[in-house]
């Protein structure tokens, strides 16, 4: 039987290389053993000739699946992904199939390690220890549940660039030293020096936490507890739980200085606005997405579906929430509705490419019905949930013009929820005084039953299209 022994590092490229060869060969799953752990050089110990790089075509949506899940940590990976894979040659559809139980199962795992790797960028610590060079340098230790530590170095060498540090963990460890990365063996936990970091963590957790607002199932579920133990705020918790009840009482008793409302109004009037974007880059916001509960809607949905587009595109265009296809190719507006607005903005002459496109709520809402999943309207609490996110995109792509298309879309940007037939084709402002451009959501313009109805809908969707084209036009740069 083939053993294909893949490396710890390029995992995942491996996978995919060892794969293409085998389903070109046409090596069944069932006579491969896959095994993780090998030095490069050791990829085809054991195989079969192959008969060069594989020619079978492979949807999108599974090649991106495998990058994922070839870094989680069970040993079944690599053959339930190439089990999927040797089925999919045979039906076209099975990507798309929510009740396949392999699907779902991979669908999981890949869920499982995008969690992992936004707990480890949220709650990896870092402590700082005698320098080599001039630069400073940090250590930090990190007990992931999978093998994560490849895919999310890249993360730690933009956000923290300017400095060396070592990342360790039992499995592997990440050595960042003068800008350049270079991996290692893993190990047990370094006896790690305290230092004045510890007590800033603390000092700026006491000050984040709300006692107001405690819920401690809700924040033990997105601060799990294992992570505890490797964060020096952490200590501050059990005291700070104790004595919530008595400072929330007293904070209730403080009467306002201010209405923050009204606080808001008079620092904008002032100039004194805070608009620096919360993440750092739309990757970054990709990224922290990944791992967003501030909503139910993570739990179902396939993946978060963030916007896409220039970082200075000058329009943006915002819907409602992805759709089945969007949550399945993990991109906004690829569906049927994306592709009647990719026509009509086309006639209208928007050019998507230079448009930043994206969603009011950022994950798919449905109801199974058999293997079909229906839309469901997102509700105000999923729509204001969400804001936290277009209002992060909006502060970094600036956009000078947006097109808020259907009632979701219109409400979350104005802040006004009337309805959208007697709004559409007229230019509102956003709170921070961007144009708006309200007009239909295209769905509607796929739904509308009757001929009569369709055609005048579609003679407004394409007016609003042309209008945003002029507003584009006129205030060119
Ligand atoms: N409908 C939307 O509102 N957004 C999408 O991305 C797809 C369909």
């Amino acid at each position: 039987m083939p053993t294909i022994a893949l490396p710890i590092l390029g995992t995942a490229a491996a996978w995919r290389d060892a794969a293409r060869g085998l389903l070109a060969a046409g090596v069944p799953p069932q006579d491969i053993v896959w095994q993780h752990g090998a030095v490069a050089a050791d990829l085809f110990a054991d195989a079969p000739a192959t008969s060069g790089p594989g020619t079978a075509t492979v949807p999108r949506s599974f090649v991106h699946l495998a990058a994922t899940v070839c870094w989680h940590s069970d040993p079944e990976r690599f053959g339930r992904l190439y089990a999927l894979l040797w089925r999919l040659q045979g039906s076209d559809g099975l990507t798309q199939d929510h009740g396949d139980p392999d699907l779902a199962k991979l669908r999981a795992m890949e869920k499982a390690v995008r969690r992992d790797k936004h707990k480890m960028t949220a709650f990896l610590r870092f402590r700082e220890i005698a320098p080599v060079s001039g630069r400073r340098r940090f250590a930090a230790w990190f007990e992931p549940d999978h093998h994560i530590l490849e895919p999310v170095a890249p993360f730690f060498m933009r956000r923290f660039g300017d400095m060396d540090w070592v990342i360790a963990t039992p499995a592997l460890g990440a050595t960042f030293t003068s800008g350049s990365i270079s991996f290692g063996p893993g190990r047990t936990k370094p006896p790690l020096p305290e230092d004045a970091t510890e007590e800033l963590w603390e000092t700026y957790f006491r000050n984040i936490f709300n006692p107001a607002r405690l819920k401690v199932k809700a924040m033990t579920a997105e601060m799990p507890r294992k992570y505890w133990k490797n964060m020096p705020e952490a200590a501050a918790i059990p005291d700070m739980i104790a004595s919530a009840g008595a400072r929330a009482t007293e904070m209730q008793s403080a009467a306002p200085t201010r209405a923050p409302a009204r606080a808001a109004i008079i620092g904008r009037r002032l100039g004194m606005t805070d608009d620096t974007p919360p993440v750092d880059g739309l990757d970054a916001l990709r990224r922290d997405a990944e791992g967003c509960t501030r909503c139910p809607l993570h739990r179902d949905a396939t993946q978060v579906v963030v916007g896409e587009g220039p970082s200075d595109a000058p329009l943006m265009v915002v819907g409602e929430q992805p759709g089945d296809q969007e949550d399945l190719a993990g991109r906004p507006f690829v569906g049927p509705a994306g592709q009647l607005f990719d026509r009509f903005a086309d006639e209208a002459g928007l050019d998507r490419s230079r448009a930043f496109v994206t969603n009011a709520v950022k994950h798919f809402k449905f109801v199974p019905r058999g293997k079909r999943r229906i839309h469901q309207k997102p509700d105000a609490g999923e729509v204001q949930a969400c804001r936290w996110w277009l209002d992060a995109e909006r502060q970094l792509v600036r956009p000078g013009l947006i097109l808020a298309m259907g009632a979701t879309a219109a409400a979350s940007v104005t802040g006004k929820g009337q309805g959208i037939m007697k709004r559409r084709g007229t230019f509102e402002a956003a709170e921070d005084g961007t144009p708006v451009l309200l007009t239909l959501h295209p769905s509607y313009l796929l739904r509308v039953p009757d001929a009569g109805a369709r055609a005048a809908a579609e003679r407004d969707f394409r007016a609003d299209l042309a209008a945003a084209a002029r507003w584009l036009a006129d205030h060119a740069a």
